[in-house]
């Protein structure tokens, strides 16, 4: 080999490693095909060139050209079938006259391939040389041929870049609608670090299958979370069943949970318990530290063998369900005394998930309480409504012994009472004073309000700045409730009137 001949190898063998070098770090395919034409170009000397990425099914996926005529060239169509089997077998492809409305001298193509399989082409047209045109030779060729060697693997890893980020993508939309669903309307509401926990693990543990056991006081959001335990899980578009064992009497539980056969007793109907039911989807046994021995037997039964044996029945059924239960007892302190089976205790509670009382979460008062306050103020067919500050400071003072419930039911109370759009910290004050009187459906709270409000003003002699002090409210705010029921209602002065000596005094209320 002459001198000149070996200067010239070691500049292409350098160009080569360059255009491995090019393509060496992530890049797509775009970048992959512009890179693979500019050198082709580049180095044979070319007036002209095209790099095309095709689909498995030959079909054009990215072009780039250098002055190329044709705007889409897919391979078929500047080459015959022959000459792309050529090419599919490694052999560089050499046209001479031009192909489908392209007029050329000369054209080199090679294949793009890398483990038998066809990335794309890459052609060059018109070698130019000293002014004048000249033939692409064998070492053009061989070039060519390595030039489009190295760029198939670059192709196929930027594809599977581009699916890998196409999963990913998919996966974290996936992952922001089963997030939006989770603290959506029927999600859990709350950004303080307990409940993110709790949100972390109801999305973790929803799509398996796995027993839950939730524990926490009472109104702090146990069947929410069991619903959305469901409604995220593959059995969504199976029932999901509720059951609260301490609400149905004891001789009555057996048969709801699990069925029961005709003529059991006399008169006794058939009936699909409630396991039955769940078939499929989701069944929520709520207060399970209440179920009897007897039943807790029964109930491990149907853990373990997925069958349930309906009273009097001499079948057995299989039920495809999942178990969500929840206790605010001491199951631990039932374990020690014998009062519940430890067996089932550890069938039930494969995951547990504790839901903090709100009193220890009280960042999570004023997001609650807006969408409470929201979602009444809609429900009533009011406008939109807003907490003033004041009666937001009112509720973070308060403790919510009956946590969300608590919160829910005193603002649905809230925005019923207020005659305003903004709710005040009076307001707020006595609904506070109201529930705490009595456990209120919601459309006698106004009532409920007025006999507290009444009661006091009885017990303060009618002196209208001690029943204000004493109800935590302002004196205008009684004053002007005191108008509004007057005014509007002569039948409740027969009611609940104040009873005690009346002063003649503008600071004493007449009913
Ligand atoms: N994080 C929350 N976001 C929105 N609403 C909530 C949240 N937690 C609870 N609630 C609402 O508060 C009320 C009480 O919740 P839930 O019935 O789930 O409580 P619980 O723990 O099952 O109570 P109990 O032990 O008394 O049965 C429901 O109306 C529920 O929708
Ligand atoms: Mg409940």
């Amino acid at each position: 080999m002459n001198a000149p001949h070996r200067t010239w190898r070691l500049a292409r063998l350098e160009s080569l490693l360059d255009f491995s070098l090019a393509l060496a770090g992530p890049r797509g395919e775009a970048e992959v095909v512009e890179e693979l034409v500019q050198r082709a170009v580049g180095l044979l000397d070319a007036a002209r060139g095209v790099a095309v990425a095709v689909s498995p099914a030959l079909e054009p996926v990215r072009t780039a050209n250098v002055a190329w005529p044709l705007a889409l060239p897919a391979a078929a169509h500047f080459l015959t079938a022959p000459e792309l089997n050529r090419l599919r077998g490694g052999e560089p492809v050499r046209l001479r006259g031009g192909v489908a409305g392209l007029v050329f001298d000369e054209l080199l193509a090679a294949a793009c391939l890398w483990r038998d399989e066809l990335f794309g082409v890459v052609a060059v047209a018109d070698k130019e040389a000293r002014g004048g045109r000249a033939s692409f030779d064998e070492e053009d060729a061989t070039l060519l041929r390595s030039l489009a060697l190295l760029a198939a693997p670059a192709i196929a890893s930027a594809r599977e870049l581009e699916e890998a980020r196409r999963r990913r993508e998919l996966l974290e939309e996936e992952n922001r609608t089963l997030r939006a669903e989770v603290t959506g309307e029927e999600g859990l509401i709350g950004e303080s670090a307990a409940m993110r926990t709790v949100l972390e693990r109801v999305l973790r543990v929803a799509p398996t299958d796995v027993t839950v056991l939730l524990r926490g006081e009472s109104g702090t959001g146990k069947e929410r979370v069991a619903r959305l335990l469901h409604s995220l899980s593959a059995r969504a578009s199976g029932p999901f069943v509720a059951l609260n064992c301490a609400a149905v009497p004891e001789t009555l539980l057996e048969a709801e949970l699990f069925g029961i056969e005709r003529g059991v007793a006399t008169g006794v109907a058939a009936r699909v318990g409630k396991l039955e039911l769940a078939n499929g989807g989701t069944l929520f046994l709520d207060e399970v530290g209440d179920l009897s021995p007897a039943l807790q037997a029964k109930l491990l039964r149907v853990v373990q063998e997925r069958e349930v044996e309906r009273v009097g029945g001499r079948q057995t059924v299989r039920v495809d369900v999942r178990l969500v239960t929840a206790t605010n007892r001491d199951l631990e302190a039932m374990l020690a005394s014998g009062e519940f089976r430890s067996d089932l205790y550890y069938r039930l509670r494969v995951v547990e998930i504790t839901l903090p009382p709100l009193r220890q979460r009280r960042e999570d008062i004023p997001l609650l309480a807006h969408h409470f306050v929201q979602r009444h103020a809609r429900k009533l067919g009011k406008g939109p409504v807003a907490l003033t500050r004041s009666a937001l400071e009112v509720l973070l003072r308060h403790d919510f012994p009956g946590n969300v419930r608590e919160l829910e039911n005193l603002l649905e109370a809230v925005v019923a009472l207020s005659q305003d759009n903004r709710l005040s910290a009076d307001d707020v004050q006595l609904a506070l004073g109201a529930t705490r009187q009595a456990a209120v459906a919601s459309d006698r709270l106004e009532d409920v309000v007025r006999s507290h409000v009444l009661q006091t003003l009885a017990r303060c002699h009618g002196q209208r700045s001690r029943a204000a002090r004493e109800l935590g409210i302002d004196r205008t705010t009684l004053y002007r409730m005191l108008m509004r029921w007057n005014a509007t209602s002569d039948a409740d002065r027969n009611n609940a009137a104040p009873t005690a000596r009346r002063k003649r005094s503008d600071r004493t209320w007449r009913p």
